[in-house]
C-alpha cells in the first residue's frame, strides 16, 4: 500500500498543464480493436487504468508501440474475443471493450467488470441495447458470452438512463452494422464527443455526439488515423479546486473551460475570480470561500466526478453548503474521512444529500481513499489542513491523475509517497 504523506498550509499557485483524459482514452482505446488498420493515440495518459486497458489489449492480440508522447495499435492479427476475468474485475470500463470485441467479430466473452465503491454499476443498459440488436446473450459461469448469429443490425435504440459506458459500447457495437443505428436518451459528455471524432477521423460514420440523438451509419470499413486525445476535465478541475481551498491561485493549460462550466460556475458562486482562454483557465481563490449548493447531473450538468472534490472545498467555505447526489447510490465515503479532519459534515442517507457546516479548521490525520475521486478530496483537505495528513491507499488515486504528486509538488505543496 502507498501512501501520500501532506504538510498542509501551503498555497497552490503557478502554472500547470492538464494531461490527456482517462475518460476519453478508455473508450477510444476501444476504438483501436474495431481498427484493423494501425491507429496512433497522443496525450493518453500514463495512469494505471490505460496500462491495464493496454494489457488486455495486447492479450487479446493487438501490437502496441509506445513512445513518450504516442502510442500506436496495430489489431490486424488480433483473433482472441475473450477479455480475462481478472482483468475486468480491476476496471469498470472494459465492459466498453466488449461493445468493440463485438462490432469487430460480432462475438464478445466477457465478465461483469469490477463495480467500485461508489454504486452496484449495474450493466443490463449495456445488455439490453446489445440484444435489441440481434445479440444472443448467454451467462454462465461468471462470463457472458455474446454473439450476433446474423451480424449486428442497426436498430434505434432508446436508453432509459444516459449512461456514458452504454453510450459508448452501442457506439463502438454499431460502427461496421447493417444499417443505421439511432441512440436516443444519449450521454452528452465531452468524452463521447472525443469518442466520435476519432472514430470519424478513421472513416466511421458517427453523428449527434454531444446531443441527446446520436446517429450511427454502418460502414464496411476503416482506415488508418492518428488522433490526439482531449484534456483531462476532471483532472482540471481537481487542480483548480486545489488552489481554492488552499487560498492559491493557479493557471491550468491545455484545458477546454467548455468541457467544465457548471463546475466554474459553482467555484465562481464560491468568491474565486475565473479568467477562460483559448490555452486555458486560470482561478484565483478569494480570501475567504462562501458556501453554494450542488446537484450531481449528466452532462451538461455538474458532473458526478467533481463531487467529493467540491465537498472537500465546501468544508473551507463559509456558511451551510450541500451536495445532492443523483448518478451514484455510495459516493459520500469521504466525508467520513473528512468529519476526522474536523469538517461538519451531515449525512442523509435517505435523500442522498450532505450538507456541509463550512470555514472549520481541518487538522492533519490519518485518512484512507476510498475510491478515486474520494482520495483526489482527501488529498486537497490535506493541502489546506494544519498538520500532517496521511492519504492511504493512493492506489486508487494513481488509477486516475497523471504524475498527480509532481504536479503537486510544482505548483508549492509539500507532498510525497510512502511506501507501505
Ligand atoms: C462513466 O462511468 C465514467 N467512467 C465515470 O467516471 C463517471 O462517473 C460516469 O461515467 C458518469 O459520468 C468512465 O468513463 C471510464 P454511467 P459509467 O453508465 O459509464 C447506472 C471516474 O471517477 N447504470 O453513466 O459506468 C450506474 O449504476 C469514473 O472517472 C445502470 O444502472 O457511468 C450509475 O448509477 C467514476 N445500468 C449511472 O447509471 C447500466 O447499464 C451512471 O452510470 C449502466 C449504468
Amino acid at each position: 500500500m502507498q501512501s501520500y504523506v501532506i504538510e498542509g498550509k501551503n498555497k497552490i499557485e503557478g502554472t500547470i498543464k492538464a494531461s490527456g483524459s482517462k475518460n476519453a482514452a478508455l473508450p477510444i482505446m476501444g476504438a483501436a480493436i474495431l481498427n484493423p488498420e494501425e491507429v496512433t493515440f497522443y496525450n493518453i495518459p500514463n495512469i494505471e487504468d490505460t496500462k491495464i486497458t493496454l494489457q488486455i489489449l495486447k492479450i487479446l492480440g493487438c501490437k502496441e508501440t509506445i513512445d513518450s508522447d504516442k502510442i500506436c495499435i496495430a489489431s490486424k492479427n488480433m483473433t482472441n474475443k475473450t477479455i480475462p476475468k481478472d482483468l475486468m474485475h480491476k476496471l469498470r470500463s472494459t465492459v466498453i471493450l466488449a461493445g468493440a470485441i463485438l462490432g469487430r467479430f460480432g462475438e464478445a466473452t466477457f465478465s461483469y467488470p469490477g463495480g467500485c465503491n461508489i454504486g452496484k454499476r449495474p450493466i443490463d443498459l449495456h445488455l439490453k441495447a446489445f440484444r435489441e440488436m440481434g445479440v444472443e446473450i448467454e451467462e454462465k459461469e461468471d462470463y457472458i458470452h455474446c454473439k450476433a448469429p446474423n451480424g449486428l443490425i442497426g436498430k434505434t435504440i432508446k436508453l432509459e438512463f444516459p449512461s456514458v459506458g452504454a453510450t459508448e459500447n452501442i457506439i463502438l457495437a454499431s460502427v461496421y452494422c447493417k444499417g443505421t443505428t439511432h441512440i436516443i436518451n444519449a450521454a452528452k459528455e465531452p468524452e463521447i464527443q472525443d469518442l466520435a471524432r476519432c472514430l470519424n477521423k478513421m472513416g466511421a460514420k458517427v453523428y449527434g455526439a454531444g446531443t441527446s440523438k446520436i446517429t450511427i451509419c454502418g460502414v464496411s470499413k476503416l482506415h488508418k488515423a492518428e488522433y490526439r486525445i482531449m484534456s483531462d476535465r476532471i483532472e482540471t478541475g481537481t487542480l483548480l479546486c486545489a488552489a481554492a481551498i488552499t487560498g492559491g491561485e493557479i493557471r491550468v493549460e491545455n484545458a477546454d473551460a467548455e468541457d467544465l462550466l457548471d463546475v466554474l460556475y459553482k467555484l465562481k458562486d464560491m468568491g474565486c475570480k475565473i479568467w477562460i482562454d483559448t490555452q486555458g483557465i486560470t482561478l484565483k481563490a478569494p480570501k475567504q470561500l462562501k458556501a453554494t449548493s450542488v446537484e450531481t447531473m449528466p452532462y451538461p450538468g455538474f458532473p458526478t466526478d467533481m463531487q467529493p472534490i467540491i465537498g472537500a472545498v465546501m468544508t473551507k467555505a463559509k456558511g451551510i453548503s450541500s451536495i445532492k447526489e443523483n448518478i451514484f447510490e455510495n459516493r459520500f465515503k469521504y466525508t467520513e474521512d473528512l468529519v476526522k479532519m474536523g469538517a461538519d459534515i451531515e449525512y442523509n442517507e435517505k435523500e442522498n444529500i450532505i450538507k456541509i457546516n463550512g470555514g472549520k479548521i481541518l487538522e492533519g490525520k490519518i485518512v484512507s481513499s476510498a475510491d478515486l475521486r474520494g482520495g483526489a478530496a482527501l488529498v486537497l483537505a490535506g493541502l489546506a489542513a494544519n498538520g500532517t495528513t496521511r492519504v492511504e491507499n493512493i492506489e486508487y488515486i494513481l488509477r486516475g491523475y497523471e504524475h498527480l504528486e509532481e504536479k503537486l509538488k510544482k505548483l508549492g505543496a509539500n507532498i510525497k509517497v510512502k511506501k507501505g
